[in-house]
């Protein structure tokens, strides 16, 4: 199988200008310098790449919606989104360790693609390493003339917050603010950091652009399915042998997936798998052969996510997964929306209760209820979430909850 972004993993020094370089490394730049913006915004539709931070947006049309420079005269800006705090997904992380160049490479093109001067990656304030990689690298590129005048990179860290992932609680953290999401529209293309159009984009997905340019937008295309092209990363973790992070075509079903990371620890039976991070709903070990792009979980009632893939075997009681997982989106809620400040509250403690033995049936049709009243009653994804991931284990692990809610149910 081609690998676009894992190809040179084996190679010692990559994270230096020097491999980079040796390698193929800025040469996308350099082609991209000839290129006229409608060209490039071009390619990157032909390569149906989209955005790999969890939406799937088209990048192409992304880029394509920033009104050009004479028509809207003053700055704009590039953000890498490297917040990556959605348990479950790593791919950021080691992109950034690994091939820091790669990353600064796709960003400098994406500032092409909007005539932006001035960028910016936002790290997670917990990447410590990875911000000193990254600031090396920069370092790098800038003594080295490939980071010149007007244009500049800066790095920003964040300060441990889930919600500054999404891309307008980001914009807020930049600006100072605290990470509330903003309601579009107008949507960051339009008006984002400081009121001017702002591309945010993923590390993932800003990765896979130098390839793009090089080999063509059809190459990257065929790589992948109709509606997803080329390859994705998938971070798998949980209950598996070799857990780590793998790269697969899209559409690869999650089942080759699972063999790549060695199967399931110790040989045990799978019972289920989170399949895109544990904002995604649940999975059951009959729905392995879910092919992994935007199409495939979604019609088993789920999305395909950051791609954090977590593995859970026969031991696992679905009960105590939704609480923790719970208890990490009522941590993380930013509160301004009344249903999830409330909502993700009712959740934790109606679980909480059950797994010390006091859970009533007539509890279960709270959740469920609670969810729904939940839904598409809140500005950003995290309130949906709060609903979607325990009523997905209710409905496909119906057992372990019936063994934690007792009675019957008021409803039947
Ligand atoms: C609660 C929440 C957290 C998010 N966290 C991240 C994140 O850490 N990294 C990321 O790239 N996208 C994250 N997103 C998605 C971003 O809002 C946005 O869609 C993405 O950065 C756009 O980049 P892309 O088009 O390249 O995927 C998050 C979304 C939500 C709702």
């Amino acid at each position: 199988m081609t690998k676009v972004l894992t190809e040179h993993w084996d190679q010692p020094r990559l994270h230096e200008l020097e491999t980079y370089r040796r390698l193929g490394g800025y040469e996308a730049l350099k082609k991209v310098l000839g290129m006229d913006r409608a060209q490039l915004i071009d390619e990157a539709k032909k390569s149906n790449l989209r955005g790999l931070g969890g939406a799937g947006f088209a990048t192409s049309l992304k880029w394509s919606t920033v009104t050009p420079e004479e028509k809207n005269p003053g700055p704009r800006y590039v953000v890498v989104n490297c917040d990556e705090s959605e348990p479950g997904c790593f791919k950021d992380r080691v992109l950034a360790t690994r091939n820091p160049h790669q990353l600064i490479e796709g960003l400098l093109i994406a500032a092409c693609a909007i005539d932006a001067k001035q960028n910016f990656i936002f790290i997670r304030g917990e990447y410590q390493i990875q911000y000193e990689i990254l600031e090396k690298a920069l370092a790098e590129a800038r003594g080295a003339g490939i980071i010149k005048p007007p244009v500049s990179i800066d790095l920003m860290r964040g300060a441990g917050a889930y919600m500054s992932g999404l891309d307008t609680a980001l914009l807020e953290t930049m600006e100072g603010k605290k990470a509330w999401p903003r309601q579009p529209p107008p949507f960051p293309t339009a008006s984002g950091l400081m009121g001017r159009p702002t591309v945010v984009n993923n590390v993932e997905t800003l990765c896979m652009v130098p390839s793009i340019v090089l080999r063509g937008g059809e190459w990257f295309a065929k790589l992948g399915t109709a509606k997803s092209g080329g390859t994705a990363l998938f971070s798998v973790s949980g209950h598996v042998e070799k857990p780590g992070v793998y790269e697969f075509a899209m559409g690869t079903p999650l089942r080759e997936i699972l063999a790549a990371a060695g199967g399931v620890k110790g040989g045990r039976k799978l019972k289920a798998v989170i399949p895109g991070g544990v904002s995604t709903p649940v999975l059951t070990a009959d729905e392995l052969d879910t092919p992994m792009d935007w199409d495939g979980p979604r019609a088993q009632g789920s999305f395909l996510g950051a791609g954090g893939v977590i593995v859970l075997d026969e031991t696992t009681d679905m009960v105590m997964v939704a609480h923790n997982i719970e208890r990490f989106l009522a941590h993380e809620s930013c509160g301004q929306c009344t249903p999830c400040r409330q909502g993700s509250y009712w959740y934790v403690r109606i679980l909480e209760r059950a797994l010390d033995g006091g859970g009533v049936a007539a509890d279960l049709d709270t959740l469920r209820r609670t969810g729904e009243d939940m839904t598409g009653k809140v500005i950003c994804a995290l309130g949906d979430t709060v609903g979607l991931v325990t009523r997905a284990m209710m409905k496909k692990f119906s057992n372990d909850f019936k063994a934690k809610f007792h009675g019957e149910p008021p409803h039947g």
